[in-house]
Parts: structure tokens; sequence; C-alpha cells
């Protein structure tokens, strides 16, 4: 049921009210597709949340602007020993077509033992659920091929084969790796990608393949990268900046790339993260649609825009908005 009214317009960086008119919940965020509608998944740092625990909130939507809240769908207590301030983040959703489950990954982290650097785990948990936006259940968490992994990325390519991307900071890479049948690990580690990359996202153009990343800066913005390939071993080519480096990718760090393919037009949009770590609940979400095309790929600066979710076409609609 919805109490607001629909929004026509999404604005960058802007509070973006949910159906029940709250500040959307899902920071470092994955967006599927299922049965004609999106689902975005991410953390939930809402002000009022127990802070021994820690919540994945999961939204469904038909356009891509207006997004009904469907369920915290993870509110866990540190499922392992990894000290007060644990985290888990960046959660993405795969849909196991074969075994009908809904496989959470995520982001799973704090002291590796006690005493140990907050960050020193470094392992991804998983939690499963039989239902999209149901109650997930934490079922482990381990090191990817034995690697350290922080931050995790998702790319689904159009042929619906799942990729996880994550990062290996010994190794100064990021990896994309395909999973086990039943999705609940890791299979192959296809491609090692030697740069110090995180917040990586991928998607498919056209026949190329382009990956973004952030460098690792923390919750502060960076210049962020991309790079192409012909396919998604390699070889890659040399990452460059892909907005104005000053900006700072209009301050924002990269999470997520949706391709929308419409009647008309096809169009992808960066999905990024603004954090505000003193105020985590009220970080913001840059959502742009991006240039691309032909090995080159642009955020332009954020203004509002609309998105005809039938056709596929973006239009910017509005002034300059930073
Ligand atoms: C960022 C990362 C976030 C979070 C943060 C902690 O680089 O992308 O997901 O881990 O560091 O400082």
């Amino acid at each position: 049921m919805s109490t607001q009214q629909a929004l026509q317009t999404i604005y960058p960086g802007r509070v973006w009210p949910d159906n029940r008119g709250q500040h959307i919940q899902a920071h470092g965020g994955g967006i599927i597709r299922l049965d004609g509608a999106w689902y975005w998944f991410g953390e939930d740092r809402s002000q009022g949340n127990d802070p021994a625990k820690r919540y994945v909130s999961c939204y469904s939507s038909t356009d891509l602007v207006n997004w009904i809240f469907r369920n915290q769908v993870l509110a866990t207590s540190a499922p392992e020993p990894l000290g007060e301030k644990w985290v888990l983040e960046r959660p993405k959703v795969f849909h196991n077509a074969k075994t009908g489950k809904f496989v959470m990954y995520f982001h799973l982290d704090g002291e590796e033992y006690p005493g140990a650097p907050e960050y020193s785990a470094a392992r991804i948990g998983i939690a499963v659920c039989d239902t999209v936006d149901g109650d997930y259940k934490y079922v482990k968490s381990f090191r990817p091929f034995g690697m350290e992994s922080r931050d995790i990325g998702q790319f689904i390519d159009d042929d619906g084969t799942p990729y996880l991307i994550f990062e290996s900071r010994p190794t100064g890479s990021f990896s994309i790796a395909t999973l086990t049948d039943d999705y609940m690990d890791v299979a192959e580690e296809i491609c090692r990608i030697e740069a110090p990359l995180e917040g990586g996202a991928i998607v498919q153009y056209e026949g190329l393949y382009y990956c973004i990343g952030s460098h690792l800066t923390g919750w502060f913005p960076n210049p962020n990268k991309y790079a192409t390939a012909p396919s998604l071993a390699g070889p890659w080519s040399e990452f460059k900046d892909f907005a104005p480096e000053q900006t700072l990718t209009w301050m924002s760090q990269s999470s997520n790339l949706i391709k929308v393919v419409g009647s008309e037009a096809t169009t992808v949009i960066y999905v990024g993260d603004r954090w505000r770590p003193e105020e985590h609940w009220d970080g913001r979400y840059l959502w742009m649609p991006v240039k691309i095309g032909g090995g080159k790929f642009e955020l332009p600066s954020p203004t509002t825009w609309t998105l005809d979710i039938e056709t596929g076409r973006a239009k910017i609609t509005g002034p300059n908005y930073y």
C-alpha cells in the first residue's frame, strides 16, 4: 500500500523516500530483476536499529524510481566472534532457479581473532531464504579460494550466469568468480584483475564488458576507474577515470551497474553511494545514466532525470544537481 505520491524523477544525492516516506536504507546495495520487478537489497543503517545487530533491507520496484519497502530481510547478531565492531556490508542476492533458493552474499568482517584489527577477518558470509523478501538465515562464512575478501560485487550476465567480484588486498587485485551449482560457494576464479580496486561492478554492453571500481579510501570518495574487455576472463584494458578526476566520481563510490533493456533503448545506470559515516542512516545514493559504448564509459555531472522503464529511455530533465 502506497502512502506516498508516485515519484517521477530521480534526484541523485537527495533523500530517496520509499512508499512509507522513509529514506531508503539499502546502502552498498545490489539490484536484481525477478519476474518483471526489481529488488534492491542493501545495508539498512536505520537510526533505531539495535547497535549490536546488522541489518539488510529489501525494496521492490517496477520502474526503478518508486520503491516499496518489503522487509528487513536480515537482522542478525554477530554470527561469529568478530568483536563489537563487526560488519556486514554490501549484501548481494542471487536467485538460484534450479534450487529455488535466494542466496545472499555479503562482506563479513571484524577482528580475525580477539584483539586483532577491525576488518582483519576479511570473509564472505552467506545467508539463504526460500523467498526473495523473507527472513534470510545465516549459513556460513569463508574466504574465497582461501583469499582475503572485503568489498564484494555482483554481476549477472545476459545468459543468467552469476558472478561474484571480490577485492583481495594482499594480492592487490580484484577477482571475478563463478559460483557452484547451488550458489553456496565460489567455483572458479575466472579472472584476477591486477588492480587494487573495490566496490567492483560490471555491465555487458553491445558485446563488451565494462568493469568499474573505486580506490581504497574507506568512506571517502576517490576518482573511480573503468576498464573494458571482450570477455570476463580478459584481457582488460588499462583503468581510466570515468568522471572528472577532481569531482571524486561526483562524490560517490561505485556499487553497481544496472542495465535496463527497453523496447527502444538500453540504458546503463551507475549506482553509487555517498557515504556519511557519522550519520550512516543518511547516506545517499547517486544514480545516473552513463554514456556508454564503443569502449567509452562516462558518468556525467549529476542532474535530475526520468526513466521510461518500457522504452528504456532515460531523459535528463534538470539542472546540474551536484
Ligand atoms: C569502503 C568500502 C565500504 C566500507 C568502508 C569502511 O572502502 O567500500 O564498503 O567497507 O570502506 O571504511
